[in-house]
């Protein structure tokens, strides 16, 4: 590993940040010692309705559980992202908005033009009978409105849910039916590297299918021809015309909901991951504040900040919308692709706006960095003084790469760990307090308490490495899956008992420093994408000819992890090579692109234990081309097989 090499905390940083070495290790103890002190205090950065008495009450014990925080406070976190600004800032960027073609004019938003549009998009939502509780689908592009359709949800108690604009009808519509929302935000078209995404018509077709949706609520963004369906749908910019700029915020419980995100797990279909809005507010405004060292300069302007993530993803939800506007940042919001015009598309957006503070996920970087240096090189950079990685691990040649290369060996990189289920950073350098070891993300976040565990659950100490757990509750973290607790407790908690389990792998080193080494169950991390194994083969074997499925990952150097499915085709099936793009073109169509598989192997048999058990490890390993180590094939209830699956693994 890459042990050796550390890149200590500039002098200037360690001299002018939030947080420095000693603040850090003084704020950490007290966060796990006095949990309640310093969450009070924490709790402070946030307008309160009603204040809370009490801070903590969790428990992991199945006997006992449950999490809550601040539970008997009261706020509305619209309240908190926007009218609190509006004495002081209510003139100052919000949001920047940088759209797919860089001739198309750039949008910016005030604190004041911000709050007026949820405002007036939430009278619309209660005009149109949406309650507190109620469930909204948002299908949005990367527009300055997803931000105002979200906040307009959390202004009068809705709860949203936003499906990425890649997934395909058939993934809306489960995911719509799954929460059972009656209302759903969308747009004519998405526009991504100049290429036309049909979100309305994916709307659409979706609701052929799935659900009760009883009013559709169309953004004109593109201008395409649409159809419009009398008596369902809206057209948002009519709509909301009339309505009011005068909103009274909905007060809300800290444990109200505020949103739900599905995300793949190891079994089943995509779980609704639940978080709540006091908690969760807490988390997002602190972690973004620190992190990012993110306050005003000196002279009281503000930083301007880049998360170039979707919020179709919970790092737009983090760190594009919520965070940033705790904090009264100026958030840039990018519709964009990094490859498009060219390969210097990131770098221009940030000379044009002057960016400070930049993230994003390794995949991009990886894929810019193969084409060489003069993209970046050709331009100044010079705002640069903070960058961010975040989704998946960050192999070391990058992480320098992104150091030297973009951020000139000048600006400290956050390698950010964090998951859709603990609302915001859990292990991350902060940048005036940790010196920075490329591909580590380092130390904890206040609050929070790895542990390591071996495959029996004991305790690993010093350095080692295991089963990432977390011991103890935060206020971030996820509170249920919608609609079934029970598999929420199962799904976390009953692995290792009393404690929150990750599914990722973990090593920690001498200093302490933690290095996440992936996922250990059978969830892929596509281009920072997560992905179940499980839902890709449900989507395969959904094919008339295909009778089994196994879909496992396999190292990819873009996009971290590639797709590698095995199929089985009914018999009498000829295996063509027709078929094998009929089948990765199917997976595209039921989940959407960011599912293709990269490699389809047809395998007449899988490997078996003779309990029937598909040996994932050996199938693993044939996908990484690591033939050499299948490890013990006794157990197999025919051996032979994987002799056959060597021979016929497809060039790659
Ligand atoms: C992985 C994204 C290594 C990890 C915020 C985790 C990372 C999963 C990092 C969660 C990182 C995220 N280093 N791995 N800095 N950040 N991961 O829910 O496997 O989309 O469990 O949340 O991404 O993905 P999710």
């Amino acid at each position: 590993m890459n042990d050796g090499v550390i890149h200590p905390v500039p002098e200037t940083w360690a001299k002018e940040a939030l947080i420095d070495a000693g603040t850090y290790a003084e704020k950490y103890r007290r966060s796990v010692q006095d949990p309640e002190g310093f969450w009070r205090e924490e709790a402070r950065r946030l307008d309160w309705l009603k204040p809370f008495t009490t801070v903590k009450n969790t428990s992991f014990d199945e006997a006992t559980f449950g999490i809550r925080w601040f539970e008997d406070g009261t706020l509305n976190l619209t309240a908190n992202c926007l009218d609190r600004h509006l004495a002081a800032r209510g003139d100052q960027t919000a949001i920047i908005w940088e759209p797919d073609d860089p001739a198309t004019p750039v949008r910016t938003l005030t604190y004041r033009q911000l709050h007026e549009a949820t405002c007036r998009f939430a009278n619309l939502l209660r005009a149109e009978g949406v309650r507190k509780g109620d469930r909204v689908t948002i299908y949005l592009p990367m527009v300055p409105e997803a931000a105002v359709a979200m906040l307009a949800c959390a202004r009068i108690g809705a709860i949203h849910s936003i499906v990425f604009a890649g997934f395909s009808p058939e993934a809306l519509g489960s995911r719509i039916e799954d929460c059972d929302s009656d209302v759903v935000i969308t747009a004519d078209e998405g526009l991504r590297g100049g290429k036309r995404v049909p979100l309305k018509a994916n709307v659409d077709a979706a609701l052929e299918h799935h659900g009760k949706v009883r009013r559709v609520i169309m953004l004109r963004h593109t201008g395409a021809d649409v159809p419009m369906i009398e008596g369902r749908d809206l057209d948002w910019a009519t709509a909301v015309a009339s309505q009011s700029t005068d909103c009274p915020a909905e007060e809300m419980g800290a444990e109200d909901p505020l949103f739900i995100l599905y995300t793949s797990g190891s079994t089943g279909k995509p779980k609704g991951v639940l978080h709540t809005t006091g908690g969760y507010a807490v988390w997002v405004g602190m972690t973004h504040e620190y992190t990012f060292d993110y306050r005003p300069h000196p002279d009281s302007t503000p930083q301007v900040y880049w998360c170039a993530a979707d919020i179709g993803w919970v790092t737009g939800h983090s760190y594009v919308v919520y965070g940033p506007l705790l904090n009264g940042a100026i958030s840039v919001m990018f519709e964009g692709v990094p490859n498009y015009p060219d390969f210097s598309r990131f770098w221009q957006v940030v000379d044009k706006h002057k960016v400070e503070i930049f993230y994003a996920a390794p995949t991009a970087l990886r894929a810019l960095m193969r084409e060489g240096d003069d993209w970046v090189k050709k331009t100044s950079r010079s705002t640069l003084r903070l960058l961010g990685s975040v989704g998946e691990p960050i192999n070391p040649e990058a992480w320098e790469w992104y150091y030297n290369v973009v951020g000139d060996a000048r600006c400290p990189i956050v390698d950010t760990w964090w998951q859709t289920e603990t609302g915001g950073h859990m292990i991350t350098p902060l940048p005036g307090a940790t010196d920075l070891k490329p591909g580590s993300a380092s130390k904890p976040m206040f609050g929070v308490q790895p542990a390591i565990l071996d495959s029996e659950g004991k305790e690993l100490h010093g350095a080692c490495e295991g089963a990432l757990v977390i011991s103890d509750s935060w206020p971030g973290q996820m509170r249920t899956v919608y609609g079934d607790h029970a598999r929420f407790f199962q799904t976390y908690f009953s692995t290792f008992p009393g404690h929150y389990f990750t599914g990722d792998g973990c090593r920690r080193d001498e200093d302490g420093y933690y290095w996440i080494t992936g996922r250990i169950d059978d969830v892929i991390n596509v281009s920072g994408h997560r992905m179940g194994t499980a839902e890709i083969e449900s989507a395969l074997v959904l094919h008339e000819r295909v009778a089994e499925a196994a879909v496992v990952g396999m190292p990819h150097d873009i996009k971290g992890q590639g797709i590698y499915a095995y199929v089985t085709t009914t018999s009498g099936t000829e295996d063509s090579d027709d078929l094998r793009k009929e089948l990765i073109q199917w997976v595209r169509r039921e989940i959407g692109p960011i599912a293709t598989p990269d490699v389809l192997q047809f395998a007449p048999s899988l490997p078996k234990t003779r309990s029937g058990k598909i040996m994932r490890r050996i199938l693993r390993k044939i996908a990484e081309n690591d033939t050499g180590n299948l490890g013990d094939t006794s157990t197999l209830a025919d051996p032979g097989v994987v002799d056959d699956l060597l021979a016929n693994r497809p060039k790659t």
